[in-house]
């Protein structure tokens, strides 16, 4: 089929340095159909009839640098996904009784944050509970999302009935067919754009638990190293670290050892 905007492995490659630059994620050889129909959507909508044109657009134009971003990230999720991972999390909050902080750092749509809270609130009786729940992305558009709570109800009606009276309200006229997360939930995280290539991270050090679940997976080992160094300098000494189903961090023993299915303990003497 020919393809209403000029495309070649030249600008393919093009967008792959550029993207790698700015954000870590490496995209494979088999990535070029994907790049080429979400950047399709910004070069229509900006009138823009070739690649070529497109990548000396966003070279002049700063602005265009979160468009270009929030259409390449791949942002994945859903409610209680690696449910076993939440299991843990209950684990953890009735055997500490004290304020427990955690950071989920690659938040997406915010199905995953709006998870943690839940447990949290499940385990400590309350969404008063005294855990204090940040979560960032890279993605402004994912962010946005995610603080509004909105999902469709399809999403929704995959949670238990309790979890469905407790935490969600169900639109209606023309919020009908869509599900929002009740204020109390919603306003017991802190969002925040972060992204996990820059040297600073905007979050208060001493964080007990990290989810950094399935966004590794789309970085080199080296920069998987440097994210996650600078991570751990953000956690306890005995902090958890929780990575996504396909995230292998065994080549790592010196900065965490595994704890169970993909979730790791700092090894704060080394790291
Ligand atoms: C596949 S989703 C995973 C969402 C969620 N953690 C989960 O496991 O369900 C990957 C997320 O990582 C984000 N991401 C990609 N590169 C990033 C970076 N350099 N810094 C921060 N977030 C990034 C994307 O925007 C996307 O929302």
């Amino acid at each position: 089929m020919t393809k209403p905007f000029a495309y070649s492995i030249k600008e393919f490659n093009a967008v792959r340095q550029k993207i790698r630059a700015l954000t870590g994620i490496s995209l494979a050889d088999s990535k070029d159909n994907m790049v080429y129909s979400r950047l399709s959507r910004r070069l229509r909508a900006l009138g823009i009839d070739s690649f070529d044109g497109y990548l000396d657009y966003l070279d002049a134009n700063q602005s265009e640098t979160e468009h270009f971003i929030n259409a390449l990230t791949t942002n994945l999720t859903s409610f209680f996904r690696e449910a076993h991972h939440f299991d843990k999390l209950k684990e953890y909050l009735l055997s500490h009784s004290g304020p427990v902080r955690i950071w989920c750092a690659a938040s997406s749509s915010g199905e995953e944050p709006y998870s943690i809270a839940m447990t949290c609130a499940e385990a400590r009786g309350s969404l008063k509970n005294n855990v204090k729940i940040v979560a960032s992305d890279i993605d402004s558009g994912m962010l946005a999302r995610a603080q509004a709570g909105i999902y469709p109800i399809d999403q929704v009606e995959k949670l238990s009935l309790a979890r469905r009276k407790q935490f969600f309200h169900r639109g209606k006229g023309g919020n009908a067919g869509k599900a929002r997360v009740v204020p109390e939930l919603r306003s017991s995280i802190v969002y925040f754009k972060q992204n996990l290539l820059d040297a600073d991270y905007a979050v208060e050090s001493g964080i007990d638990i990290v989810f950094c679940r399935n966004v590794m997976i789309y970085f080199d080992k080296p920069t998987q190293e440097v994210i996650l160094k600078r991570i751990l300098d953000k956690m306890k000494p005995d902090g958890w670290y929780i990575a996504g189903h396909s995230e292998n961090f065994s080549h790592l023993t010196h900065l965490m050892r595994p704890l169970g299915k993909t979730i790791y303990q700092i090894n704060r003497q080394s790291a």
